[in-house]
């Protein structure tokens, strides 16, 4: 999973477009990154690193001026990052250049196709085949456009793909199940991965399809079909705020998105709460009707929201189940004509989700994207989307998206699950402002300044605190690099009390003071009696605080709302370990922010 950007336009540096297009674009991947521009020659410069290192290296050098060129951001999967592995890459005679977004799953047969024919490969990667490809074509007498068409014609996988040519003005693009955006400027023209890439110069835009071709000039965009036949467009207006991709005074976009929060809450709640009635309202799903059992597919923050949103379910009555997408395969799951299966994706791209979703569609089940990104690959191919609209997420680690997911699926849950729900509604209301009350007196920073050498940690919770343990420990782990594991509370004695020490603090989720919350105080003693520092994620109903170390004090919710209230709790004990340890918060090692490979 790469992010790439292309830009043709004679309004602004082609060069300082594009390197600040890649920065917007690092989420998706910043182990190498590098840029083409073509002129009457074709320059390409590349490094192994993050942007900043491209940049630096590009510090002096006459890469001004020029009208068009493309750019890249690598995240790997065919090569370990390197200078050589980076894009763009280009064919023996350094013709074109191309940048790419995906998979080719049949590289292999055309790169022992190529390499036998005697072109000299310099990469280990799968899109080094393409510019080989166009390169031979270009060979046989076709012209640009036809070369890059019948390349792409020959590859199969996911790709969102664009070429420019030597002593060319023209960016060739093409998009299949990896997403590719336009943008529609009055000083010229742009194609990127996301938006966010993009935003500061156009927000005017137009979503490629899977199997579209665009050919992108100063001039003006064609896109065609896989035919050649021209398709028509339609020119979108996006609602996205510059400002909202920038970090506006916080140290970290991690920091600045869980103290967004409030706002984002709001956002996904505006018009789909009957204040009279005390109902919700999902315009965008009124033609959803649920007959049979509800499946949920998603992976990491994603499927906590998903067991989140399959507890809300079972509660009203209705048969659902959370699946790890990954582990979720329509020949051993029972799924039909009168199951909705539900994608949880931030992102709507994430590889594994989209499998399963495609199975459970081709199974005959009736499809949902519950997702952050409008017009991505989820919210596309599904019969039905609905928004959470949390705004662009950079931070690697999900934090805003997760609470937005938690309270979209309340109002999913309420409205497939019927019935009286007022006091689910109550709870939604009141969420905003209640995070508010968490972000404005939080001690997490104390918390975490207490236990920040600690050998791990651990989080425990039931029902609906359950998922927000996996999570709180997904946090800590991701953007820390320190153990950390969330647990059912009442799973403790069944083995995992044996890793408990003085030296791993134990989070309790304990709100309210009913049974759930009686129970999980009794896992608290026993953590407690082992040694272990115990902090109390509590609303202050149960006497939880007498067996706590520290206590970590939230509002009084309903127990729904309270799961989304006590997680931020988490996620700034998670910001500020990692914070004090130094780490690389936006942009954990190893990770990225969306995952488009199996
Ligand atoms: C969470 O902090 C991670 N970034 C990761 O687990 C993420 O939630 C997962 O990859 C799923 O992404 P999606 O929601 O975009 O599908």
């Amino acid at each position: 999973m790469c992010g790439i950007i292309g830009y043709v336009g004679d309004g602004h540096d082609t060069a300082d477009v594009l390197l600040d297009g890649l920065s917007g674009l690092e989420y998706r991947g910043y182990d190498s990154a590098g840029i083409a521009l073509a002129n009457a020659t074709l320059d390409v410069f590349k490094r192994e690193g993050e942007v900043s290192a491209l940049e630096s290296a590009l510090e002096g050098a006459d890469v001004h001026g020029g009208a068009v060129g493309i750019g890249h951001t690598r995240w790997s999967t065919h090569g370990p990052p390197s200078d050589a592995n980076a894009h763009p890459h280009t064919d023996e005679r350094n013709r074109v250049a191309v940048v790419h977004n995906g998979i080719i799953e049949n590289y292999q047969e055309i790169r022992d196709e190529l390499t036998a024919a005697g072109v000299t490969f310099v990469s280990e990667t799968d899109t080094e085949v393409v510019p080989h490809l166009i390169g031979q074509a270009l060979d046989a007498g076709y012209d640009p456009e036809e070369a890059f068409r019948r390349a792409v014609d020959r590859i199969e996988g996911s790709y969102a793909i664009a070429a420019v040519f030597v002593g060319s003005e023209t960016i060739y693009a093409a998009r299949e199940s990896s997403p590719l955006v336009l943008g529609v400027g009055d000083e010229g023209h742009y194609l990127a991965s996301d938006v966010p890439a993009f935003v500061e110069y156009t927000d005017r835009v137009i979503y490629l399809d899977d199997g579209e071709f665009a050919r992108i000039e100063e001039g003006g965009i064609v896109v065609t079909d896989r035919e050649g036949l021209v398709v028509e467009t339609s020119i979108e207006t996006i609602e996205w705020d510059p400002e909202e991709t920038g970090k506006s005074g916080y140290d970290h976009y991690m920091q600045k998105e869980i103290y967004e929060q409030p706002t984002s809450l709001r956002q996904c709640l505006r018009g789909r709460v009957d204040e009279l009635e005390g109902e919700i309202v999902l315009e965008e799903l009124a033609d959803l009707a649920v007959e049979g059992p509800v499946q949920f597919v998603a992976c990491g923050t994603s499927y906590h929201a998903a067991l989140y949103g399959s507890a809300l379910l079972q509660e009203r009555g209705i048969p659902a189940q959370a699946f790890l997408a990954s582990e979720y395969a329509s020949e051993r799951v029972p799924v039909g004509e009168d199951h909705l299966v539900v994608g949880v994706t931030q992102s709507g791209e994430t590889a594994d989700t989209m499998r399963a979703l495609r199975e459970a569609s081709a199974a005959g089940a009736e499809t949902l994207a519950v997702t952050n990104v409008v017009a991505s690959s989820a919210a596309r191919e599904c019969d039905h989307a609905l928004y959470i609209r949390a705004g662009p997420e950079i931070g690697v680690a999900a934090t805003k998206t997760f609470a937005s997911q938690q309270v979209a699926l309340t109002a999913l849950a309420c409205v497939i699950g019927g019935g009286d729900s007022r006091e689910v509604v109550r709870g939604l209301r009141s969420v905003p402002d209640k995070v508010q009350t968490v972000l404005d007196e939080s001690t997490a920073r104390e918390v975490a300044a207490e236990y920040v050498d600690a050998d791990a940690y651990f989080f425990i919770g039931r029902h609906y605190q359950y998922p927000v343990a996996l999570e709180g420990a997904l946090k800590m782990k991701e953007i820390t690099y320190k153990h950390a594991e969330g647990f059912a509370a009442g799973e403790l004695k069944h083995g995992p009390l044996a890793l408990v020490t003085e030296r791993t603090p134990v989070f309790a989720l304990v709100t309210g003071d009913g049974e759930i919350a009686r129970k999980t105080i009794g896992n608290v003693k026993e953590v407690e009696a082992r040694g272990a520092p115990v902090v109390a994620v509590t609303d202050g109903q149960s006497d939880v605080e007498q067996y706590a170390d520290h206590v970590l004090r939230v509002p009084t919710s309903t127990p729904v709302a309270a799961a989304t209230v006590a997680n931020v709790q988490l996620q700034l004990v998670a910001y500020w370990v990692a914070n004090m340890l130094g780490r690389s918060i936006d942009k954990p090692r190893n990770l990225a922010k969306s995952v488009t490979v199996e």
